[in-house]
């Protein structure tokens, strides 16, 4: 099995199911959950299921879909459609609150709604999935424009240090980070590829190895501490992260652990490039301090993946899911649409402008 035979996050229309990996389960067992209720995809996401900006949102935008198909066996007019669906949007808006996909799909699904009103609720519901599928479809094109933009920074044989996974599994194809490293790949550029476990929940671990290594890259897992030792041994070229959100001044949202990563970037003087999908930059955020910033259970740190404790009883635990990296500290971030070297508020919004 290669990384590109399975779909990270589907639609079984037949079935009205929304059909994902289940990523708490790798890199053990590979297993694939049919979702058809509400609460079971508002959990899938919350649980990290399905996980990773991009997915999270194409994963959003099917289960809006599902829940018009459900709410149209009873509600005959428009307005009571949209008010029971809108009530699905914002459970669905609540799992997680930092990656910016999941509102950005949810309100893209809102304003076809809102676009095709004068339809009647079958042709409506119609649209929805048809909007669902190209929310999908789109984010395999945008990761591969990445994927070449990034690239054109690259040379063979150098070494790139990644953290958490912004890889084939937090997307639909390719990944925003590893899409340049796939590209490169499949040209035979001989990457040497360091994957961060990433502390506590071991995305970069327990997925972004597992998937680099299947795709036959060159790849090292080192723990979160060690990244400072690489750089300093000189055996990383250029840092390829992803994001959740990018705030209007061009300050990014990542996994925890990400800024220190950045920090490290700066002082051995290696580019640290920012993977983007436009889906991820919210204007509406000036900077990284109004970014939302996931708080998670204690237990994630003290006990998820140890068969004891390790942290004793009841011990005060801080776990915030993601961290803000200054603009300044950013050499590029690279999007579908082109590259922002050293990012700011006006070359963010002249970005979005085209
Ligand atoms: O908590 P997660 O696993 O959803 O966090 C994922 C990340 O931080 C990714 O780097 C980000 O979503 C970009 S995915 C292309």
């Amino acid at each position: 099995m290669t990384s590109q035979d399975f779909e990270v996050v589907d639609l079984d229309d037949a079935n009205s199911a929304l059909v994902l990996i289940d990523q708490t389960k790798l890199p053990n067992v590979t297993e694939f959950l049919h979702l058809t209720s509400q609460e079971s995809i508002w959990e899938a996401i919350y649980k990290l299921q399905v996980r990773g900006a991009p997915a999270i949102g194409v994963a959003a935008g099917f289960g809006s879909y599902l829940a018009a198909k459900e709410i149209a066996q009873t509600e005959t007019t428009f307005d009571g459609f949209y008010e029971k669906w809108k009530a699905a949007k914002a459970y669905l808006n609540s799992s997680r609150p930092t990656a910016v996909n999941l509102s950005w799909a949810l309100q893209r699904m809102e304003d076809t709604l809102l676009a095709n009103k004068s339809l009647s609720i079958p042709e409506l519901v119609h649209c929805l999935k048809e909007e669902s599928l190209a929310i999908k479809n789109e984010d395999a094109q945008t990761n591969r424009a990445i994927g070449e933009y990034g690239l054109s920074l690259l040379q063979p044989g150098m070494g790139i240090l990644t953290h958490c996974n912004a890889g084939w599994l937090a997307t639909t194809r390719y990944g925003t980070a590893t899409a340049p490293i796939y590209l490169g790949h499949e040209k035979g550029y001989q990457f040497r590829v360091y994957c961060d476990e990433t502390r506590p929940l071991l995305q970069g671990a327990r997925l972004t190895a597992w998937e680099l290594q299947r795709a036959g890259i060159d790849t090292t897992l080192l723990c979160d501490n060690m990244a400072p030792t690489v750089m300093r041994n000189g055996w990383i070229d250029a840092i390829f992260v992803g994001c959740d959100r990018v705030a209007a001044n061009g300050d990014v949202a990542n996994k925890i652990g990400t800024s220190y990563v950045a920090l490290a970037a700066k002082h051995y003087d290696i580019p640290f490039y920012v993977c983007a999908p436009t889906s991820t930059i919210d204007l509406e955020t000036p900077t990284g301090k109004e970014i939302p910033i996931e708080q998670r259970k204690p237990e994630e740190v003290t006990t998820t993946w140890y068969k004891e404790p390790m942290a004793p009883a009841d011990v005060k635990v801080f776990n915030p899911a993601f961290d803000v990296t200054d603009a300044a500290l950013v050499s590029a971030i690279i999007t579908e649409k082109g590259i922002i070297e050293k990012p700011t508020k006006e070359k963010m919004a002249d970005l979005l402008k085209n």
